[in-house]
């Protein structure tokens, strides 16, 4: 089937190509699975009241993140640019307009704002490495986790100086090009993770709590449910996935031609559900075994997990693994939040990667001080959804994901030419009129209503 592609020379990028299936599925789940299911899920889930969040979160990824990340990887492999010139190159391929470059824009800009508070948590993961590996956690009390937490935080030096380590490991990794090393750490990585949860959710059976957990992540009380709070779960949808701002485009420019986007995906979203899942079953049992508050906030892994290894045998080595595969994990995805906005600087302003790293990663470390500065110092400084880093989350994560997903699934489903999407889907089976039903109605009538009826 002819496609309206430029001749039978398929493009190349720029940046060179995943060595196999296996590269590009790892360096994907390791974009998707961090800070979001470990860290993030617990807390937005407990402050969205639980089970009816839970429930809105599977749908979305299923009807929405799924469809979205498939469009991300086709439109991706078949620009083979930085997001923002694919999106104008194929914009005017498709014989519509240029101007759908500015979905790449928002995505860098997006990539900018999120790594810049993500950073800030991801010190804190480092902290937490030192701090267990100390001994500080053993058989301490749950008043004590809190209380470290709260000291620790209200530092603003010490949070400061951690978010510029973590920041400075980003961008060494992103400047010399050496990601390739980092995703093969994802190999192990994932799989001990997955073994560590384990672990906690076997004490989080024994702690008496764990049908209150399951209750109260699995039960829904629409009640509950307001339009913040599905929009809540659809943010965190794309968040946790990393769909809707062009990371995963600019991972599908490297794609080899013959590798299935539809099975690679369908992957990805289930190694990172499994993880955030997990994660909720093993924090909730402890949360209501300690007298915790679910809503806590972003503090809401720092005080459950170190009381849990605090108790159990081993705890303090546990911990501290837990801590450095929580940092490794925030890592392999703070790469995949500069690629966008570097990528487009090389290819744009002719810069060398590390030029263009440390350019990217300097703006990111200064704007991150805003978030930095939250916990602490400006924590009454609150506007509209509270504080800077509260704010930067909201808007990044509630506004623009779902804005950009929302135009990348009219963009495949409407714009491009149906033959140009059955040609990456490598289909025009069942399986291709499912995406394209979930592309063109069912994702962005979601993400419409669900935007429309939140924001009014
Ligand atoms: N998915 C990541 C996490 O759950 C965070 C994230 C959002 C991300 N968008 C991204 C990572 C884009 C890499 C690229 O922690």
């Amino acid at each position: 089937m002819l496609s309206n592609q430029a001749g039978d020379e398929k493009r190349k990028s720029l940046h060179g190509h995943w060595s196999s299936r296996m590269a590009f599925v790892l360096a994907v789940t390791g974009s998707a699975v961090g800070l979001g299911n470990i860290w993030k899920f617990p807390y937005i889930a407990g402050q969205n009241g639980g089970g009816a969040f839970v429930l809105v979160y599977l749908v979305c990824v299923v009807v929405i993140g799924m469809p979205v990340m498939m469009s991300e990887i086709l439109i991706g492999r078949r620009g083979r640019r930085n997001p923002v010139a694919t999106m104008e190159l194929l914009g005017k391929e498709e014989g519509h307009s240029g101007k759908w470059r500015l979905v790449g824009s928002l995505g860098v800009l997006a990539g900018i704002l999120i790594l810049s508070y993500y950073s800030v948590i991801a010190g804190w993961t480092l902290a937490y490495i030192v701090k267990s590996a100390s001994g500080v956690f053993a058989g301490a009390s749950a008043e004590a986790v809190e209380a470290q937490f709260n000291s620790f935080v209200g530092d603003w030096r010490l949070i400061g100086l951690c978010h510029t380590v973590f920041m400075a490991l980003a961008v060494f990794v992103v400047a010399r090009g050496v990601e390739r090393g980092l995703e093969q750490a994802v190999r192990f990585m994932v799989p001990a993770l997955l073994f560590l949860m384990i672990v906690l959710l076997v004490y989080s059976m024994n702690s008496g709590y764990f049908g209150e957990g399951v209750a109260f992540m699995f039960t829904p009380d629409f009640d509950k449910l307001t339009w913040n709070s599905v929009l809540a779960a659809l943010g965190q949808a794309f968040f946790t996935l990393s769909i809707g701002m062009g990371a995963i485009m600019a991972y599908g420019a490297y794609l080899p031609e013959e590798t299935s986007i539809t099975g690679s995906s369908a992957a990805v979203v289930i190694a990172d559900t499994s993880i955030a899942i997990l994660a909720g079953l093993a924090i909730f049992p402890l949360v209501f075994a300690n007298n915790l508050d679910p809503a806590d906030g972003p503090g809401l892994v720092f005080d459950t997990l170190p009381l849990a290894f605090g108790q159990m045998a081993g705890g303090v080595f546990f911990s501290t693994i837990f801590f450095v595969l929580l940092s490794f994990a925030a890592w392999t995805s703070a790469i995949g939040l500069m690629e966008p906005a570097v990528a487009w600087i090389v290819e744009r302003f002719s810069k060398t990667r590390a030029q263009a790293t440390v350019m990217i990663g300097f703006t990111i470390w200064f704007i991150g001080w805003g978030s930095v500065l939250s916990f602490n110092v400006l924590s009454d400084v609150t506007f509209l959804a509270g504080t800077i880093f509260d704010n930067v989350d909201y808007l990044t994560s509630n506004i623009m994901l779902p804005l950009g997903g929302l135009l990348i699934v009219i963009f495949a489903g409407w714009v491009m030419a149906r033959n140009s999407t059955a040609d990456e889907l490598h289909s025009s089976g069942s399986l291709f009129k499912a995406w394209r039903v979930l592309a063109r109605f069912v994702a962005p009538v979601g993400i419409l209503l669900v935007l429309i009826n939140a924001v009014l």
